[in-house]
């Protein structure tokens, strides 16, 4: 693992917008992997500004989402993350979004993007890690689903994400996830891991010595080209 220590959150979002920046321009047609959440937003910030400066096209771009809360409401979905944060601030064509659709039936949207990872391979994927060390909505079990799913939230998860609701019992119970297989055929992966309560799941995947389902970013040892970018010590 490549691992690029920064000196705060803002520094880390600026490096991992780099990275995906500069595989934007090796190659226009990048199929980007994306995540949404606090570390996330900042570097879509990055982004947006060098699109706004006229350095980053985003004209033959792809991008596919990790997940998607199900039966939640338009302003608190990951699609309108994707809009007010990314989507509507940079010239990404529509028809090349692909995220799951908060209305429809989990089970029936995992088959859609289940064929949609048959046919393509993401080039770059940008991840966060979860406090309790989830990855996308892969949440520590017993035993994880390697292909696109509905999963059910942790009560970890739900508390980490209230901050984004009214209250905790408003944050929705299910969501569609790209399983830990469809995350590790990524051609390269990106981490950006900020904030001290990140700190005990980022260190069993430093110590490199185990893979296990209770924390699934530790599954990312398995894969040949993951970046840490990181402002923990
Ligand atoms: C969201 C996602 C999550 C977040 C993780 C970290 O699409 O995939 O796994 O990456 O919860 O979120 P932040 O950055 O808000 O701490």
């Amino acid at each position: 693992m490549n691992i690029i220590h920064t000196q705060s959150g803002d520094q880390s979002a600026r490096v991992t917008a780099g990275l995906l920046l500069d595989a934007l321009k090796a190659k226009p047609d990048l199929l980007m992997g994306l995540a949404t959440g606090g570390s996330a937003e900042g570097v879509y910030k990055e982004m947006v500004s060098a699109h706004r400066a006229g350095q980053a096209d985003f004209s033959q771009a792809r991008t596919v989402n990790l997940d998607e809360y199900i039966g939640c409401d338009d302003e608190h979905s990951y699609r309108r993350f994707m809009e007010d944060h990314l989507f509507s601030h940079v010239n990404l064509p529509k028809e090349n979004i692909t995220i799951a659709d908060r209305t429809a039936d989990p089970d029936a949207e995992a088959a859609r993007l289940r064929a949609f990872f048959a046919e393509n391979r993401v080039d770059i994927q940008l991840l966060g890690l979860g406090p309790n060390g989830h990855v996308g909505f892969n949440e520590p079990a017993d035993a994880l689903c390697p292909d696109v799913h509905a999963e059910t939230l942790t009560e970890a998860t739900i508390a980490a994400n209230a901050r984004y609701f009214a209250s905790p019992d408003d944050v929705p119970r299910r969501a569609v996830t790209m399983g830990m297989g469809d995350i590790l055929k990524a051609r390269r992966i990106v981490l950006i891991v900020t904030g001290p309560a990140k700190r005990a799941a980022l260190a069993q995947l430093l110590a490199g010595d185990t893979v296990t389902t209770q924390n699934p970013g530790t599954f990312l040892l398995l894969h040949p080209d993951v970046t840490l970018v990181t402002d923990l010590t």
